[in-house]
């Protein structure tokens, strides 16, 4: 076993396992303002990532786009592939969103660094062809076991093959193979903006209560807001989630407002959120 490998084991103690955290964009983001970064929930988040490390566990950092992406992916398309009456503007979209996600990107790096954490960025543009969970794209590159450095990436225009040329990779669907593939998985959290899990109702009803468990013969719940997502909000997310629960024990939707709750998730077991689970887990 490589030296460096094993006094870093040795610094931070026994290897605890992998979690991979989600920051939904709209945790990140105000959705409806253009680039619009909301950096205090990023800082806490990535204060409760260090307590993470420090406990003993390697972490991905996956984040979404919210308004760095949705606005202008909605607005020429993006996600439908290549449109040859507006094929101009849509390349000049993806730039400007590419762009975009790398600003929100860095805002993100920053805040990791700013407590400590030392991390790199995988763009999906750069290693990735095609979309849904099905993408080509070799997530060995996120193992990253013996070295404390944290893996981030996000939801991102990436190419596809074929008369398409391009389309949308979601974060969420980056989420399931990384889960999905990578050994070691004991946590795996949808950070969101708006609640505390997964509601029986809209967010800013009082009549909606927090699905404390939920698995795939209980249906979808939730609405997608197409009027400003290009992926699939809550619906996409839970169809993620109840892939990855094939393969971990621990799929969380939590509030990211309240991260802590990952911390206690970890030490107990137990927290306020959604637990997705199997059909048949008990
Ligand atoms: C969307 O990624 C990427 C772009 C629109 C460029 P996500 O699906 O992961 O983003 P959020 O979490 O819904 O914002």
């Amino acid at each position: 076993m490589n030296l460096r490998y094993m006094l870093s084991r040795i610094a931070h103690g026994q290897f605890m396992g992998r979690v991979i955290i989600k920051l939904g964009g709209g945790l990140i983001t105000d959705k409806q303002q253009y680039k619009t970064a909301l950096k205090d929930r990023i800082d806490s988040v990535s204060r409760v990532i260090s307590e993470i490390i420090d406990m003993g566990h390697s972490v991905i950092v996956i984040h979404g786009a919210g308004s760095y992406g949705h606005i202008e992916a909605k607005k020429w398309k993006i996600s439908e592939g290549l449109d040859s009456e507006i094929s101009e503007n849509q390349f000049s979209a993806i730039d400007t969103i590419q762009r975009d996600m790398d600003e929100l990107n860095s805002m993100v790096m920053e805040s990791l660094r700013g407590v400590g954490i030392s991390c790199e960025s995988f763009p999906p543009r750069d290693w990735v062809n095609g979309i849904g969970i099905g993408f080509a794209g070799d997530v060995s590159r996120f193992e990253r076991n013996s070295e404390d450095i944290v893996p981030v990436s996000f939801g991102d225009v990436v190419p596809v093959i074929g008369e398409k040329k391009f389309g949308i990779l979601s974060g969420d669907h980056l989420m399931v193979r990384l889960a999905n593939e990578l050994p070691d998985v004991v946590l795996c959290v949808f950070l969101l903006g708006d609640s505390s899990g997964l509601l029986t109702g809209p967010p800013d009803s009082d009549s909606s209560v927090l699905i404390e468990r939920w698995s795939k013969s209980q249906g979808l719940v939730g609405e997608h807001d197409s009027a400003i997502d290009v992926t699939g909000g809550i619906l996409l997310k839970l169809q993620c989630a109840s892939e990855i629960v094939e393969s971990s024990d621990h799929v969380w939707f939590m509030d990211g407002r309240v991260p802590n709750r990952m911390l206690e998730v970890l030490s107990k077991g137990e927290t306020i959120g959604t637990r997705i689970v199997r059909d048949n887990q008990s």
